[in-house]
């Protein structure tokens, strides 16, 4: 084999953003829009990448210099992630590698995590070395930490489990639960949420207001562990309560923006279950829980609020091999 093909689902926070940074948990479940990627073997000892997403043309090094020199912002996961495969396994030659996504990387569905996963799959499958998951996982999760210096990894847990999990910061729990779909609905903002900032304007809260924050974060673990239970039911009106209920403390750690709340609000007047930003806030995109009777009215309010709905699928399957050539 020389040559295959690997994809990978996008992610959405369900419950428990920015305190699973911290050692608690949350739920996230993945999105039927994937990353995919090609990666070849060949003669020549260099790494050549084309990620046209992430406007990353003809990128070419020696294989040598891997990980050294200026790395283009849209080409340090993909090599980042190669360094990090080959410093424990062994490739003769050299990559070729495409990266193609189905969705914006402007959503925060987690392209990077994708397209990281999916090159380390993608390279255990050309090597034979046939990584389990927990070993993809580990291999993601430190290529994310050493290009991000934060996050708690629950994206990179996504893309290669699917479906929906219960996660506990960096990959101590990483439990698939049995839910199948799930009524949601996802707009989004139009502003792009920057994570590490984000992460770091909720850490220096966190300084000034430690006992505030962290009694929070606490509030927050016990929300997710009652959604767990209510998802596993199917008891959405529940689940949608505990939305609303986690929009509640991501507004006290101050990373609601005016818009987001806008299409949250609007949601729950055309009668969703509940509604929530999801990930690290400010942008990127949001979700209702809603039957089927009033989902076409959430739709309607989110566009009226300015948002673009985006159709997703979930139960989806994690990282996967398409092809082998
Ligand atoms: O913005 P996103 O979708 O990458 O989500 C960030 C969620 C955080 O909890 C703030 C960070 C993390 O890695 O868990």
């Amino acid at each position: 084999m020389k040559k295959v093909i690997v994809s990978a689902p996008g992610k959405l926070m369900l419950f428990g953003e920015h305190a699973v940074v911290y050692n608690h948990s949350c739920l996230v479940t993945a999105v039927g829009q994937r990353m995919k990627v090609t990666v070849e073997l060949t003669q020549q000892e260099t790494f050549e990448l084309n990620a046209p997403d992430v406007q990353v043309e003809n990128y070419v090094k020696p294989m040598s210099e891997l990980g050294l020199g200026d790395i283009p912002k849209g080409a340090k996961f993909v090599e980042i992630a190669i360094v990090n495969f080959l410093a424990q396994n062994k490739i003769t030659g050299g990559l070729k590698i495409t990266t193609q996504s189905e969705f914006s990387s402007q959503f925060g569905f987690g392209s990077s995590s994708a397209s990281t996963v999916c090159v380390i799959k993608a390279l255990s499958e050309l090597s034979a070395v046939n990584l389990d998951n927990k070993s993809i996982f580990d291999l993601a999760f430190k290529t994310v930490l050493d290009i991000q210096g934060k996050g708690s990894g629950f994206d990179v847990a996504a893309a290669i489990y699917g479906g929906t999990l219960y996660f506990v910061t960096g990959g101590k729990v990483i439990e698939p639960l049995k839910i199948g779909n799930l009524p949601m609905i996802v707009g989004y903002s139009g502003i792009k949420a920057d994570t590490v900032t984000l992460i770091n304007e909720v850490g220096e809260k966190a300084k000034k207001y430690p006992e505030m924050i962290e009694s929070v974060y606490s509030q927050i673990e016990k929300l997710v562990e009652k959604a767990k239970v209510a998802l596993l039911k199917k008891d959405w009106q529940t689940v949608g309560e505990l939305m609303n209920f986690n929009e509640g403390y991501l507004s006290t750690l101050g990373v609601e923006s005016k818009k987001l709340a806008d299409m949250i609000y609007v949601s729950r007047e055309a009668g969703a279950y509940g509604a929530k930003l999801s990930g690290a806030g400010i942008g990127d995109c949001m979700f209702a829980f809603a039957s089927d009777k009033v989902s076409q009215a959430v739709k309607d309010g989110i566009i009226k609020a300015g948002g673009e709905v985006i159709d997703v699928n979930t139960n989806v399957e994690g990282v996967k091999v398409e092809e082998k050539i």
